[in-house]
């Protein structure tokens, strides 16, 4: 992965030529603060991967890029008031430095600045980008309310939660990966495959979140530990470790759901999952889907040197601490 710094770099370069205005303040002086305090930068760098692994240079992909970076942190800020979470990339989230109106509007102007971006350049590609990005992104809306409510729900199932987080997190990573390739000229069915290919390791990178949601060091996450826990949220630690109970142990989970203490709540949570193995049967569970993306990405019809840095990068998503 020693290439990707250099690729993160040209994104944060795109960032800073944003130069957004300096007033309203109370709109812009969020959205400078949130695209400024970090990021991994994976998307951005997923469509220009994509567009290498077709034969283009990934510069004339910058924008669209960018794009998709400010979509996906436009959906970081409206995500964080609906999980009510304090922290994201170690600082405090928008709607607790300033307020929860503050988040909506900033994240409403991250996003048309997302399409802004996605209609730069080369004209051949806007339609296809457009349709590819509005149907993800009302994808996204889609995941993000099943999320929602399922925090509601006491049943369910692995197949709905799979379903869940193919809309709110992978069908991103796909449509940044698609976007890519269209602009490189890639075939219908290449693209399937790329877009595939960013499915699965969208679906593995999920299951590492609620992992390290639990599991990780919040000094590295950067965000709150044990918060999807605290919203019974229906995770896949949740739901293995139901899948795994006792009766006795299935009362126990219940009757967590209403703990309003939320260090205790995270606390006894954790104990019962390490009893029940939770942590190592997700790990297999993510095994799965990264093999399916391998799978996905040997179908593409290019050398293979073109698929190198695609599969550095699936393998860094899963094996992060942040
Ligand atoms: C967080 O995404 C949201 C999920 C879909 C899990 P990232 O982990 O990519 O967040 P940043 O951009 O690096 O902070
Ligand atoms: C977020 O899922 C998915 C989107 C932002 C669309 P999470 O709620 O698990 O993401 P984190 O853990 O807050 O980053
Ligand atoms: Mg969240
Ligand atoms: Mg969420
Ligand atoms: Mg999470």
């Amino acid at each position: 992965m020693e290439w990707f710094p250099a690729y993160v770099s040209k994104i944060e370069k795109e960032l800073e030529g944003l130069n957004l205005p300096q007033s309203p303040e109370g709109l812009y002086e969020p959205i400078r603060y949130f695209l400024g305090i970090g990021g991994k930068r994976v998307r951005p760098v997923l469509t220009m991967l994509g567009a290498e692994l077709f034969g283009k240079k990934h510069d004339e992909t910058l924008a669209q890029a960018l794009a998709i970076e400010l979509f996906h942190n436009f959906t970081l800020v409206h995500d964080d008031i609906m999980d009510g979470s304090p922290i994201r990339r170690t600082f405090k989230t928008v709607h607790v430095k300033w307020d929860v109106n503050t988040g909506i509007l900033s994240g409403d102007a991250l996003l048309i600045m997302a399409y802004q971006n996605l209609i730069q350049g080369d004209s051949t590609c806007i339609q296809e980008n457009m349709e590819l990005f509005n149907r993800t992104a009302l994808e996204v809306c889609e995941g993000q309310q099943l999320d929602l409510d399922f925090e509601n729900s006491l049943d369910v199932s692995v197949a709905d939660y799979l379903e869940m987080i193919r809309l709110k997190t992978s069908v991103l990573l796909g449509c940044a990966l698609e976007i890519g390739a269209t602009m490189a000229g890639a075939s219908e069915k290449d693209r399937k495959a790329v877009y595939n290919f960013g499915q699965n390791i969208g679906i593995a990178f999920q299951i590492q979140d609620d992992i390290l949601d639990l599991y990780g060091d919040s000094g590295k996450t950067g965000k709150q530990s044990g918060g999807d826990v605290i919203n019974n949220k229906k995770t896949i630690l949740h739901l293995s470790a139901i899948n795994n109970a006792s009766q006795e142990q299935l009362e126990i989970i219940k009757q967590l759901q209403s703990v309003q203490d939320p260090v205790m709540k995270v606390e006894r949570t954790r104990e019962l999952y390490d009893q029940l193995s939770v942590k190592a049967n997700c790990e297999e569970h993510l095994k799965q889907y990264l093999n399916a993306a391998m799978t996905a990405l040997n179908e593409i019809n290019v050398p293979s040197e073109n698929k190198s840095k695609l599969e550095e990068l699936a393998h860094f998503l899963i094996q992060r601490d942040f």
